[in-house]
């Protein structure tokens, strides 16, 4: 019997850690109206944006191009970025830099050069320097030009749905562990005896240690059906800063067939049969598969996934 993990696994055993999107809100510059600036208003100094440029060309260059562009992770510059950091000020440009980046090594970075960082990339924004260097006390007061406009409340009251994740990020912390619940169900009878506790939190051992067995795959084919829409809410990017093609009808349909196919999974799932279970791991993987080889597992640049060809390439809007 074949696993059809694929690469999806593969990345996922690579282990690849990302932060999570910090929850910030939008500071009310209410009262300090006297202090608040755009980023418009030469908040920095050339010197300043000089020595950040040299600390990206070290420690930034690998994922985020040499202009700022965008490969494995998102473009730093260019309407895309400016307009997504809209309203939220530079203290929360220099927190997300120094408290997660670089990726692999967060917190490797003194405040001063992440302030330093912050200006080169507001430059590489086209935002103008000024006379003085950014400094930290100043972070808050300075914003960039507002742009998204609010989200609009749920028809249920007061929670809007607005995407924070970036798509990978969606990917990883939803649609990934509970796929892994059907891939795993080629290996583990979900009727099988639960083990006497305590027992392991082991993704082969269903992942899942309170809700177990048949509850837990049951739930899996439920939470992908009602989260695999959110592939599609709009404004969500992509982890290398593209809108993701929410309009394009090939990951509408790649979309709505893994609704379609979760469905049936639960149907499977209230069957309780192992086996028939087992069958229908393949055609998961291959629902997956549809949307990945066109959105996700392309490089047209002809560069390697190491040259980050593969992730810039990524969410591309093709019909
Ligand atoms: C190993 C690849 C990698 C390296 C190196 C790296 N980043 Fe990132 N960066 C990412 C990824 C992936 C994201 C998207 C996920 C996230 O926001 O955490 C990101 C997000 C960001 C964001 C948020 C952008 C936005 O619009 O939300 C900023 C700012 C940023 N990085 C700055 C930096 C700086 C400055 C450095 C160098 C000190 C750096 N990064 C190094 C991969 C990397
Ligand atoms: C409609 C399109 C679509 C479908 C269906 C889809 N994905 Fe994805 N997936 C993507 C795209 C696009 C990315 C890249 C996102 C990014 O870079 O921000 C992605 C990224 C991922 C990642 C992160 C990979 C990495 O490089 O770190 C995982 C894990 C993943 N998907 C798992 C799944 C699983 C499991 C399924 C099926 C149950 C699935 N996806 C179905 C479009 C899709």
């Amino acid at each position: 019997m074949r696993i059809p993990l694929g690469p999806v696994a593969v990345r996922g055993a690579l282990g690849v850690a990302v932060a999570g999107y910090a929850l910030v809100g939008v500071f009310s510059l209410t009262g300090h109206a006297g202090q608040a600036r755009s980023v418009a208003d030469g908040v920095y100094s050339a010197e300043q944006a000089q020595r950040g440029q040299q600390l990206y060309q070290a420690q930034c260059v690998a994922c985020h191009g040499d202009k700022l562009q965008g490969l494995i992770g998102p473009m730093l510059t260019g309407e895309a970025f400016v307009s997504a950091w809209g309203g939220r000020s530079a203290a929360v440009l220099v927190d997300k830099i120094q408290n997660t980046m670089p990726l692999g090594a967060p917190g490797s970075l003194m405040r001063p050069q992440a302030i330093d960082i912050a200006a080169y990339i507001l430059q590489g924004g086209s935002f103008k320097p000024g006379q003085t260097a950014l400094a930290d006390a100043a972070l808050r007061q300075v914003t960039f030009p507002a742009s998204r406009p609010a989200a609009a409340p749920a028809a249920g009251g007061g929670v809007a749905l607005a995407p924070t994740a970036n798509l990978a990020q969606l990917m990883r912390g939803v649609t990934f562990p509970n796929a892994n619940i059907f891939f795993n169900a080629q290996l583990k009878d979900p009727g099988a005896e639960k083990p006497k506790a305590p027992v392991p939190f082991d993704y082969v051992l269903w992942g899942q240690t309170v809700y177990y067995g048949w509850q837990s795959v049951d739930q899996a084919a439920l939470a992908l059906q009602e989260t695999t829409p959110l592939f599609l809410l709009p404004g969500r990017r992509c982890e290398n800063g593209r809108p993701v093609p929410v309009g394009n009808a090939t990951y509408q349909r790649t979309t709505q067939a893994l609704v379609d196919l979760s469905r049936e999974l639960y149907k499977v799932a209230q069957s309780r049969n192992h086996e028939a279970l087992a069958g229908m791991a393949e055609r998961l993987n291959e629902a997956c598969d549809a949307c990945h080889r066109i959105y996700r597992d392309v490089s047209t640049s002809g560069k390697s996934v190491s040259e980050g060809g593969v992730s810039a390439d990524r969410c591309r809007q093709v019909p």
